[in-house]
C-alpha cells in the first residue's frame, strides 16, 4: 500500500492573510510546492485517453440551447498498462482525481475537472474566470464525471460485470468515500487514504490537526517544538523593525525582499505541516526529495547549532531540510507554486469550509480561532461567493458516523498513518485516517480473489 501512503497530500484551507502575523491556518494548499518537472511514478505504464464529459450533470439545456462548446469539455483519464487485465469480469480500480494536474504524479491526481487538462471551456483563463464559470467545479460534479464515465468505460469493454473498486488519498480520499456512498451500485467499495472526510462544521476539533502536526515535533524533540513555537513572535518583532523585512529575506536567503513577514510565516508553516504528512521512515521525493523521518533531520537541525545561534538562524537551518535537501536551492522563492492555487481555493470557499485553529497550547502556532464571519468575507471578496459550511454533511453526512458511517460499514483501519497514530476516536477525521467503504462485503473478497488471480492492477 505504499504508493497510496505517499498520496497524503491535502488538507487545505487557504486564507488570504489576516491581521495577525502570521495568517490563520491556511494550510498546505492542495498543490503543494512540488519540484518542476517531477514526473510518473518510475515503470508505471499508462495510456492517455480523453472522453467527452457533460459540465453539468444536474440540469437540462433544451436542445436548441445545448451549445456543443460549453455544454461539454474533454476529460483526461488514464489507463494503466503493462499488467494485463483479467478482461471482462475482472476487476477495475479506479483512481479518483485529485486537486491538481494528472501529469505532476502520474499515478495519483489528475482526472478531476478544472485541473490539469480537463477544463472545461476549452482554457484555465476562461474556466477560472468568474463565479458563474467556476459554477461547475463541484464535488458533487467530479463525482458524477466518474459515475459517468466508469459506466461508459465498461459499457465499451464489455465489463458491465466487472467489480469496480475506487481508491484515493487525501481529497481524491474524500471522493472515493463520497463515491461509495452515492453510487453503490457502481462500486463495490473504496479506499480512502488520509481522507478528512469529517473535518467539516464541529465534527472533530477544529484545532486537531494542527495539533497533530506540532506532536510530531515534540516528539522528536521538546526543545525542537518549544524553538519552533517561540520563533513566531521573534520574526514579527523582526519584521517590524529597521529594514526588519530585509534582515529576514537575508537571513532566510530568499530571492525576494519580503512584503510583509506573514508571507514567510506561512512559507515555514507550510513546510511544518507538509513535513508532518510525509514523514515517512524511508527516503521520498513525493513533495520534495526528503531524507528518511524528515521531522527528526529537521529537529536535528535546529537543536544542533553552536551555542548563541540565535532562533532564526536556528528555523532557516530546520527549514533548509524541507525546501534544499538537495543543496541546489540558490535562493528561496516564495512565490514558487508552479501549479496555482486558485481551484482548490474556489472548492474552499464554496463547500470545502474546514474550520482550522491553532490551540494555544498544545501546538507550536501562534493561537488562533477559526472565525466563520472573516472567512466569508474573504471569499465574498475573492470570488463574489459566498460558502455553505453545511452543505458537505446534508449532502454526505458526518456527524451520525458512529450510527451512519457504521451502518454503512465504513470500516477504519490504521494502514497508512501518516500524521500520528489514530488512537483517540477524535483523530478518525485527520490526515491519519484510512476508510474502507464498503457495504458488500462477499463482493469485496471477490475482488482480492480476482485481483490476486489476475496478479494486476488494471486501471489506475
Ligand atoms: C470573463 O467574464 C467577463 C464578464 O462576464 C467577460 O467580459 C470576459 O470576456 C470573460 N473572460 C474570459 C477570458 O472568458
Ligand atoms: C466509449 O466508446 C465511444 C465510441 O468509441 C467513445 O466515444 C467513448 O469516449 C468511449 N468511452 C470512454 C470512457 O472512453
Ligand atoms: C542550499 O544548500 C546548499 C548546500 O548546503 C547551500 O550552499 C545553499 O545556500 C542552500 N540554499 C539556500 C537557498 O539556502
Ligand atoms: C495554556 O497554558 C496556560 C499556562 O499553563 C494556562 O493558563 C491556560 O489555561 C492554558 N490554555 C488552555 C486553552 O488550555
Ligand atoms: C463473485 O464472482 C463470480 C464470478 O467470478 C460471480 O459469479 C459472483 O456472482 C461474484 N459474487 C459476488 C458477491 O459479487
Amino acid at each position: 500500500m505504499r504508493p497510496l501512503r505517499r498520496l497524503a497530500v491535502l488538507v487545505l484551507v487557504l486564507l488570504p492573510a489576516a491581521a495577525w502575523a502570521l495568517a490563520p491556518p491556511r494550510f498546505p494548499g492542495p498543490q503543494p510546492r512540488a519540484r518542476p518537472g517531477a514526473s510518473g511514478v518510475r515503470g508505471y505504464e499508462y495510456e492517455t485517453r480523453y472522453f467527452r464529459q457533460r459540465l453539468d450533470h444536474f440540469s437540462f439545456p433544451g436542445v436548441g440551447d445545448e451549445d456543443e462548446a460549453a455544454a461539454f469539455f474533454q476529460q483526461r483519464y488514464l489507463v494503466g498498462r503493462g499488467g494485463g487485465w483479467a478482461g471482462p469480469g475482472g476487476p477495475i480500480f479506479f483512481y479518483c482525481g485529485n486537486e491538481g494536474d494528472i501529469a505532476w504524479f502520474a499515478a495519483n491526481s489528475g482526472l478531476h475537472r478544472y485541473y490539469g487538462e480537463s477544463m472545461p471551456f476549452g482554457s484555465k483563463a476562461k474556466a477560472y474566470n468568474n463565479s458563474k464559470s467556476l459554477a461547475y467545479l463541484t464535488a458533487e460534479q467530479a463525482i458524477a464525471d466518474f459515475a459517468v464515465l466508469l459506466t461508459d468505460l465498461k459499457r465499451n469493454l464489455s465489463a458491465e460485470g466487472s467489480p469496480v473498486v475506487l481508491f484515493g488519498g487525501s481529497y481524491g480520499g474524500m471522493l472515493a468515500a463520497w463515491m461509495r456512498l452515492k453510487y453503490p451500485h457502481i462500486a463495490v467499495g473504496a479506499f480512502a487514504s488520509s481522507a478528512p472526510i469529517l473535518q467539516f462544521e464541529d465534527i472533530v476539533p477544529s484545532t486537531i490537526f494542527y495539533d497533530l502536526v506540532s506532536d510530531d515535533f515534540k516528539r522528536e524533540s521538546l526543545s525542537c517544538f518549544q524553538t519552533i513555537k517561540d520563533s513566531w513572535k521573534v520574526l514579527d518583532e523582526q519584521g517590524n523593525g529597521q529594514d526588519g523585512l530585509l534582515k529576514l529575506s537575508k537571513t532566510f536567503h530568499l530571492c525576494q525582499t519580503l512584503k510583509t513577514s506573514g508571507d514567510l510565516s506561512d512559507w515555514l508553516s507550510s513546510a511544518y505541516s507538509y513535513l508532518a504528512m510525509v514523514d515517512y521512515p524511508i527516503p521520498s521525493e513525493f513533495l520534495m526529495p526528503l531524507p528518511a523521518n524528515p521531522i527528526k533531520e529537521v529537529c536535528r537541525n535546529i537543536d544542533s547549532q553552536p551555542e548563541g545561534t540565535s532562533i532564526l538562524e536556528r528555523i532557516y537551518a530546520g527549514v533548509n531540510v524541507y525546501y534544499n535537501y538537495t543543496g541546489t536551492v540558490g535562493c528561496f522563492d516564495l512565490n514558487d507554486d508552479p501549479h496555482g492555487m486558485g481551484g482548490w481555493d474556489w472548492q474552499a470557499c464554496t463547500e470545502m469550509v474546514m474550520p482550522m485553529s491553532y490551540s494555544e497550547n498544545r501546538s507550536m502556532y501562534p493561537a488562533y480561532k477559526f472565525d466563520y464571519a472573516s472567512y466569508a468575507e474573504n471569499c465574498i471578496k475573492s470570488y463574489g461567493v459566498r460558502p455553505r459550511p453545511r452543505w458537505i454533511t446534508t449532502e454526505f453526512g458526518g456527524h451520525e458516523h458512529t450510527t451512519s458511517i457504521c451502518a454503512l460499514q465504513l470500516q477504519r483501519t490504521q494502514t497508512g498513518c501518516d500524521i500520528a497514530d489514530g488512537s483517540q476516536r477524535y483523530q478518525m477525521a485527520h490526515a491519519c485516517t484510512t476508510w474502507l467503504v464498503g457495504s458488500d462485503r462477499r463482493a469485496l473478497d471477490n475482488v482480492t480473489t480476482l485481483s490476486q488471480r489476475s496478479g494486476r492492477r488494471v486501471l489506475g
